[in-house]
C-alpha cells in the first residue's frame, strides 16, 4: 500500500501566546485533492506554512511520502517535492516568465558552468503547455492577468516535479471561466499522481473539487473524511460550531429620495466612458461586472485616487473636482479597496495604528489638537474589531502582516468604519472572508444604510449582490449596461448585461 503523501503528528504552533494550531494529527493520501476549510484565523495557512518550511512548529512531526519531513526552510520543502502557491502571489513582475520559473537557478551547461538558456526556454515552454498557458516564455509577468500569473506559479511547481501542490485561496480573484480552467488543470494534475491541497472560503467549490475534506476550527482538527460524507451545511456546522440558517441578514434599510452621491458623465478615455448614476441616502447600490469591466477604476476615480477627464462628481452637495482622497474623506467618503496588501494597510504597523489611520481627525484629543488620544483610539479600535469579530492576539503589538488573510480584510473595513462614512465604497468586501464574518459585514452594511449612509458595493458574486442590494448597476467594458431595481433582479439578464460590449465572450476575464 503506498504511503500517505503527508502525515502530520500532533503538530502545534503558538504566536504571541495564542494557539494557532493545537495537536493536529492528519494524513493526506496521495493523488487526491484535499480541501481545507475553516473560519478566518482557523489555522489553515499556518498548517500549510509548517508543511512548506515557512513556519517551524512548536511540537509534533511530519512525514512526506513515508520519509521524515523536517524542513529548515522553504528550500527543503521544495526539495521534498512540495510547492506552495500562496494566498498572495509570489512572482517578480519585472522579470520574464522564464526568469521567474528558474529564479532558484538556471540549468547549467555541464563543464563550463554557463547558464543553459536554451534548455531553460524549452523546459519553460513545456511547463507552460502543461498548464495551458499559451504565451511566449519571455513575456514579463506584470503583463499577465492574475489568472495567468497563477498558472505561471503552477507551471513552476510542475517544472520542479512537485508531488504536492498547495493552493491557498487560488480562486478568490478569478472569473468563472478562469476558475473552471484552474479546476480542470487541478484534475489533470491529480490524475497524473499529484496531491493537491485546496484552501478556499467558497464551500461549494471545495465540495465540488475535493476528494477529501479537512475542517479546522480555532486551530483544532474538527473533522476529516471523504467528500461523500460532507455537504456545505455540515462543513459550516463543523467550521463554526453551530448551524447558520441564513447566509444573508434580512434587509432593514429603505432608500430615501435624498441623493448623497451624484455622478454625471464621468469619463477616463479607454477606461471608463460616460458613467452617470445617483446613490441615495439609505441605499445599498451594487456594482456588478466581470473583472476588468472598469468597476475598480470607477471607484478609484470617485475617491480621487485617479483623475477623470470629463464629468462631474457631487458628494453631499459638494462638487469634487480634481479631488484627492483627503478631500473625499473630508466630504464623508470612505473606500475599502480590493487590494488590501498594497493599498489598504501598512503591513508592518500595528492593528491599532492601522485602524486609527483614516480616522485621525476623529481620534485627535480635540478638534484643534495635534495630539492623538491613544486611549480613544484603543477603545474605538477594540469596539470595531469586536463588531467585525477581528481575530488578533494583541492590537497594540501585533502587526497587520501577522493577521490571517481574512482578518486583514476585516482590518481594512474596520479602519474605514471608524470614519463614520456617509458614502461607503466597498470593493469586493467579502473576498477571502468566512461565512460567519460575511454575515457580519452584510449586517454592518445594513446598519450603516439604515442609519442614513449610502453604500456602493462592488462584487463579482451576483448572489451576494442580489441578496443585499436595493439596486444593481452592471458594468461592462467601462460602461454601465444595466440598471436593475430590486423588483427586477434577474441573474440571467444581469449576466447578459455583464457580457455586453466585450471584445470576445470567450475570455471575459482578460484585461
Ligand atoms: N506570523 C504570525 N505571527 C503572529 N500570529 C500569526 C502569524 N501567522 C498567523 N498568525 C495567527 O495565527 C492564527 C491562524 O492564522 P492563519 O493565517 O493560519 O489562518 P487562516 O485559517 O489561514 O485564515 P484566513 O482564512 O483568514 O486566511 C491567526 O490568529 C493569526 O493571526
Ligand atoms: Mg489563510
Amino acid at each position: 500500500m503506498p504511503s500517505d503523501a503527508i502525515q502530520f503528528e500532533n503538530v502545534s504552533k503558538e504566536f504571541f501566546g495564542i494557539r494557532a494550531l493545537s495537536g493536529i494529527t492528519l494524513s493526506m493520501p496521495p493523488a487526491q485533492i484535499i480541501g481545507i476549510v475553516g473560519e478566518n484565523g482557523a489555522g489553515k495557512s499556518t498548517l500549510m506554512n509548517i508543511l512548506g518550511g515557512i513556519v517551524t512548529p512548536d511540537t509534533g512531526s511530519m512525514t512526506c511520502q513515508g520519509q521524515p519531513h523536517k524542513p529548515a526552510g522553504p528550500a527543503d520543502a521544495t526539495r521534498a517535492g512540495i510547492a506552495f502557491i500562496h494566498q498572495e502571489l509570489n512572482l517578480f513582475g519585472n522579470l520574464s516568465i522564464v526568469d521567474n520559473l528558474f529564479i532558484d537557478g538556471f540549468p547549467k551547461i555541464d563543464r563550463l558552468g554557463l547558464l543553459d538558456k536554451r534548455k531553460a526556454n524549452q523546459s519553460a515552454h513545456q511547463a507552460l503547455q502543461t498548464v495551458g498557458l499559451h504565451c511566449p516564455v519571455h513575456t514579463l509577468v506584470e503583463n499577465l492577468t492574475p489568472c495567468e500569473q497563477q498558472l505561471v506559479e503552477i507551471a513552476r511547481a510542475v517544472g520542479r516535479n512537485a508531488r504536492l501542490i498547495i493552493l491557498d485561496e487560488p480562486t478568490s480573484s478569478l472569473t468563472q471561466n478562469e476558475r473552471d480552467r484552474l479546476f480542470s488543470l487541478m484534475n489533470t494534475l491529480r490524475n497524473a499522481g499529484c496531491t493537491l491541497v485546496f484552501i478556499s472560503h467558497n464551500l461549494d467549490e471545495v465540495l465540488r473539487m475535493s476528494d477529501r475534506i479537512v475542517v479546522l476550527r480555532d486551530g483544532c482538527l474538527v473533522s476529516t473524511g471523504s467528500k461523500t460524507e460532507y455537504t456545505v451545511e455540515r462543513m459550516i456546522i463543523d467550521m463554526v460550531g453551530r448551524q447558520i440558517k441564513n447566509l444573508y441578514p434580512p434587509k432593514t434599510s429603505v432608500p430615501s429620495e435624498t441623493i448623497l452621491l451624484e455622478v454625471s458623465g464621468v469619463t477616463r478615455p479607454g477606461i471608463i466612458e460616460d458613467i452617470s448614476f445617483a446613490l441615495h441616502k439609505g441605499e445599498i447600490l451594487g456594482l456588478f461586472g466581470l473583472m476588468g469591466s472598469g468597476r475598480t477604476e470607477l471607484a478609484r476615480i470617485l475617491f480621487g485616487l485617479d483623475p477623470c477627464t470629463a464629468g462631474e462628481i457631487v458628494a453631499i452637495n459638494r462638487p469634487l473636482r480634481r479631488h484627492k482622497p483627503a478631500e473625499s474623506i473630508h466630504s464623508g467618503l470612505a473606500f475599502v479597496t480590493e487590494n488590501r496588501r498594497d493599498e489598504g494597510l501598512l503591513m508592518e504597523a500595528s492593528i491599532e495604528f492601522n485602524i486609527a489611520l483614516a480616522a485621525l481627525r476623529q481620534t485627535a484629543g480635540s478638534r484643534s489638537s495635534i495630539w492623538v488620544d491613544h486611549k480613544a483610539i484603543r477603545d474605538k479600535s477594540l469596539r470595531v474589531a469586536r463588531d467585525l469579530r477581528l481575530q488578533a492576539a494583541d492590537h497594540k503589538r501585533q502587526s497587520a502582516r501577522n493577521l490571517s488573510g481574512g482578518n486583514q480584510q476585516k482590518l481594512v473595513i474596520a479602519k474605514w468604519l471608524l470614519t463614520n462614512p456617509q458614502i461607503l465604497i466597498l470593493d469586493e468586501p467579502t473576498r477571502g472572508i468566512d461565512v460567519g464574518a460575511k454575515y457580519e459585514i452584510y449586517t454592518i452594511m445594513n446598519n450603516l444604510a439604515a442609519g442614513g449612509a449610502g453604500i456602493l458595493c462592488i462584487s463579482s458574486e451576483l448572489e451576494e449582490l442580489t441578496a443585499t442590494c436595493d439596486r444593481i448597476l452592471v458594468m461592462s467594458n467601462g460602461r454601465i449596461h444595466g440598471d436593475f431595481a430590486r423588483s427586477e433582479f434577474n441573474e440571467k439578464n444581469m449576466l447578459h448585461a455583464a457580457f455586453k460590449g466585450l471584445r470576445t465572450a470567450a475570455e471575459p476575464g482578460d484585461r
